[in-house]
């Protein structure tokens, strides 16, 4: 399927916004849903609601077995070798606290050392810094270059014996680095260290293949790959899962019960008490497909040429400045503007139809790295044309003429 028609997919994109056209550039907070997301969710509540698992009526039956095959998807999207391996959450930041309490925390003892990144989304820092309180274990942080880039000899550095795991982003969402996840998950391995990836700004915006990464696991969210709000999922390898313990108790996660005590189901159903999100399910495993038609490379090229284009005309503005430069990059843009704060540039730029992000962007420790408190970020989907960019860029102009 070709990427320029892809907008004729996502209904919501045909509206005006304060009497603009809608554009829509904020898809690294969250991503529009194509038609056939929407549909797939709206047919099964119209043809086969029921709850999984339990019932042995026609529509249970009916519920489970799409909810078995929505896994099957998703486990195939992200190159998961068994769907066992795929368990379906809330979102990334729920898969990223369960690795942490159930995987990491066991085996910590005081002085052990936690390994994050200076660029990482608070969904991934705080849940390990407030384990590494809970435990007396260290926090190290993996410092940034100026360009954005991840410092990977500090990094190797880092990883000592006393490393108990490495938890890092794929992409950035702020600078929209793509790191060499694969390469750091080698090195990682070398000296014994899991390494735990927060995906949730690169599936749906670069190829994710999970075997070929070789990670522990891998943490991502539905809505911000086209799908639905309220689920996401969390590869972890099975030889890891097999041995870990529940993360919730409950319904739908067990074995046997007796008043004295409890035989727990295998993976993934060992992780995923009580009623799920199958409607969600089956939405993101439908997002799945949606991205499956197109071309990843096409992907990935239509949506850093579009930075490309952003950072050309945002550059040619006195006062601006684009923050970072990485040499591996999605089509995300963070900037700041001499002078103005970034809420009344987004807000002028939503009187025109823009839709960008401003604020801390959920990273404030990479902020602080960089010198800022507060950016703009403009972010790229499959949908987002030239014509975007040369509205948004037109857009921050009339912003700095009105403010200034
Ligand atoms: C890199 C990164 N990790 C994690 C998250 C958290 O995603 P969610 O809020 O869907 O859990 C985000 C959301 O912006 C993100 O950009």
């Amino acid at each position: 399927m070709k990427i320029a028609a892809a907008s004729a997919d996502f209904p919501i994109l045909a509206q005006k916004i304060n009497q603009h056209s809608l554009v829509y550039l904020d898809n690294a907070a969250t991503t529009q849903k194509p038609r056939l997301v929407l549909d797939a969710e709206r047919s099964y509540y119209e043809t086969s609601n029921a709850n999984v698992h339990r019932g042995v009526h026609t529509l249970s039956a009916r519920a489970t077995q799409a909810y078995q095959q929505a896994r099957s998807t998703v486990a195939r999207f992200v190159g998961a070798a068994d769907p066992s391996e795929i368990i379906f959450v809330r979102n990334a930041t729920e898969a990223l606290n369960l690795v942490a309490q159930i995987f990491v925390a066991p085996k910590l003892q005081p002085g052990d050392e936690l390994l994050v990144t200076h660029m990482e989304h608070h969904s991934n820092f705080v849940p390990w810094q407030q384990l590494a309180k809970q435990k007396k274990c260290v926090l190290k942080v993996v410092p940034v270059t100026d360009a954005g880039e991840l410092d990977l000899s500090a990094l190797s550095r880092m990883l000592t014996v006393k490393t108990k795991v490495l938890a890092v982003a794929h992409v950035s969402n702020v600078l929209g680095t793509i790191n060499p996840i694969k390469e750091i998950v080698a090195l990682a391995h070398t000296k014994g260290v899991p390494v735990v990836v927060d995906g949730a700004q690169a599936v749906g915006h670069v190829a994710v293949d999970v075997g070929q990464l070789g990670c522990d696991f891998y943490a991502f969210s539905g809505h911000k790959m086209y799908g639905p709000t309220g689920i996401g999922a969390l590869f972890g390898k099975s030889e890891h899962l097999e041995k870990m313990p529940p993360f919730l108790y409950g319904g739908d996660m067990i074995n046997s019960v007796t008043l004295d005590q409890t035989e727990f189901a295998h993976a993934p159903q060992r992780f995923e008490a009580g009623t799920p999100n199958i409607a969600g399910a089956i939405g993101l495993a439908a997002a799945s497909s949606y991205l499956e038609q197109f071309d990843w490379q096409e992907v990935v090229r239509h949506e850093r040429n579009l930075a490309d284009h952003m950072r050309a005309g945002l550059d040619r503005i006195a006062g601006l400045r684009v923050i970072g430069l990485p040499r591996h990059s999605v089509g995300i843009v963070p900037f700041v503007i001499d002078g103005l704060h970034p809420h009344d540039v987004a807000t002028v730029l939503d009187s025109q139809g823009i839709a960008v992000r401003s604020g801390h962007a959920c990273a404030q420790p990479l902020l602080t790295r960089l010198g800022l408190t507060s950016i703009v970020r403009a972010s790229c989907g499959i949908y987002n044309t030239t014509k975007d960019v040369d509205q948004l860029v037109a857009g921050v102009r009339q912003a700095i003429t009105l403010l200034k």
